[in-house]
């Protein structure tokens, strides 16, 4: 656990003001002090990709606010969050790269904090490298797996470690995708990247691989957020982590879609506020956790004996908490939102598919494995891809706004 702790903290940190701030929220946080640690921040809802399994599908196309949050916007809210601890962003949509003014997003943040950034690298180039590293990002989570193979590019992950930003590479913790995410450990060792397990979200039962989770979640190289934040097998969401939406809703996760307030109708200390209380007695390991195996293996792994009483009903599969007493202190959010999540159940769209080969993918120079995405989805929409700074606009044009 030290090595991985030691391991992350030189793969993250950039400058001795971020080490600080980072032992000091720490020390808050074991001390059991409210403080807010991590943001995940939607800064579009605008994406060149349409990949089948996205968590945000519902909230980019039920948008109720203009699709790029402004700069100033994004600065006052970091701002509020910097007031409250925060000590690491990750910068998320949508997809952030469509937009022409990600440097000055990134530069909104202070520079005090870590700022990571997720990518599905199809719109990066090394110029925009360089302009992200001199705005001050720290990071970069480059996705990684069926759906990125077409847009993955590993010379230009390499390009980042050798300007100093490190690499993550953003995987999604199924069954189908065991053997990507073994490339992408591969990779990891081989080009000192680190791997960002993504717990989740429930869709078509298509839940954690929790045997390769609790064998690889110990590997230095293994990023996990429900490690890091709350300390140790304690989900953050609602407490330690919020995720504020581009329309300005505040959640307790991107993957759970039961809003608790809007920082453009109060500040965010308030929101957060309430959120902790609520969430700090509703002890978990993962609040997306929806089945009674899953949540056995990970207590009986963690050592833990969280409630059952957060299991989720699996009714919306954007939001885990309906039917469970999280929804209480949550406001309504957009109908059209309610009435994707039905159509999209009730689309019989195929599975997430077999497992997928890692092939030569990882010696290959672009990392991609064999084969392409599931159901031929993930790739880029159309001819846009081939040609990607025509999509980088500020004003966007409808090929670049999500279908309804
Ligand atoms: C929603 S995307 C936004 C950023 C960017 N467009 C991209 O794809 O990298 C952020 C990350 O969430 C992951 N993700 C998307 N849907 C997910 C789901 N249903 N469960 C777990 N992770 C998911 C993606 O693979 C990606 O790494
Ligand atoms: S690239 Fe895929 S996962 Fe990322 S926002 Fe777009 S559709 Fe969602």
């Amino acid at each position: 656990m030290l090595r991985k702790a030691i391991k992350q903290f030189q793969l993250g940190v950039k400058n001795p003001i971020q080490g600080a701030r980072i032992l000091a929220s720490e020390a808050k946080m074991r001390a059991g002090i409210r403080t807010l640690r991590s943001v995940e921040m939607a800064v579009t809802w605008i994406c060149n990709l349409d990949c089948d399994f996205c968590y945000a599908e519902d909230l980019m196309k039920a948008q109720k606010k203009p699709p790029h949050m402004p700069v100033e916007e994004v600065r006052r809210i970091m701002q509020e969050a910097h007031d409250l601890g925060m000590i690491h962003v990750n910068i998320t949509g949508g997809e952030p790269m469509v937009r022409k003014d990600i440097y000055d997003v990134v530069d909104a943040v202070p520079k005090d904090v870590v700022v990571s950034l997720v990518t599905n690298s199809t719109l990066l180039t090394e110029e925009k490298v360089d302009k992200l590293k001199d705005a001050g990002l720290s990071t970069i989570q480059m996705s990684y797996g069926s759906y990125y193979h077409d847009s993955f590019k590993r010379d230009l992950a390499r390009y980042c470690v050798s300007k100093g930003i490190s690499v993550t590479l953003s995987v999604v913790n199924i069954a189908s995708e065991r053997a990507n995410i073994e490339a992408a450990f591969a990779m990891a060792e081989e080009d000192d990247f680190s791997v960002l397990f993504n717990y989740p979200m429930i869709y078509k039962n298509v839940g954690l691989d929790s045997e390769f989770y609790w064998k690889m979640r110990y590997h230095p190289r293994c990023r996990e957020d429900n490690m890091f934040w709350s300390g140790k097998d304690r989900c953050p969401a609602g407490t330690h982590k919020v995720y504020v939406t581009n329309d300005g809703d505040v959640m307790t996760c991107d993957r759970i879609h039961a809003i608790y307030g809007n920082v453009n109708d109060e500040p965010l200390a308030d929101i957060h506020k309430r959120m902790y209380d609520k969430f700090i007695q509703h002890k978990s390991f993962c609040l997306l956790e929806t089945c009674d195996k899953q949540w056995l293996k990970n207590n009986e792994k963690a050592g833990r004996n969280y409630s059952t009483d957060l299991l989720g009903t699996r009714s919306d599969p954007f939001n885990v908490f309906e039917g469970t007493p999280l929804m209480e202190g949550s406001v309504e959010g957009s109908t059209m939102a309610k009435e994707i999540h039905a159509a999209r159940l009730a689309s019989a769209k195929p599975d997430l598919g077999e497992p997928q080969t890692s092939g030569n993918g990882a010696a290959n120079g672009n990392g991609a494995a064999n084969g392409s995405a599931p159901n031929g989805k993930g790739s880029t929409n159309g001819s846009e891809a081939a040609t990607p700074d025509a999509q980088a606009s500020d004003t966007p044009s409808p090929s670049e706004t999500p279908s309804a």
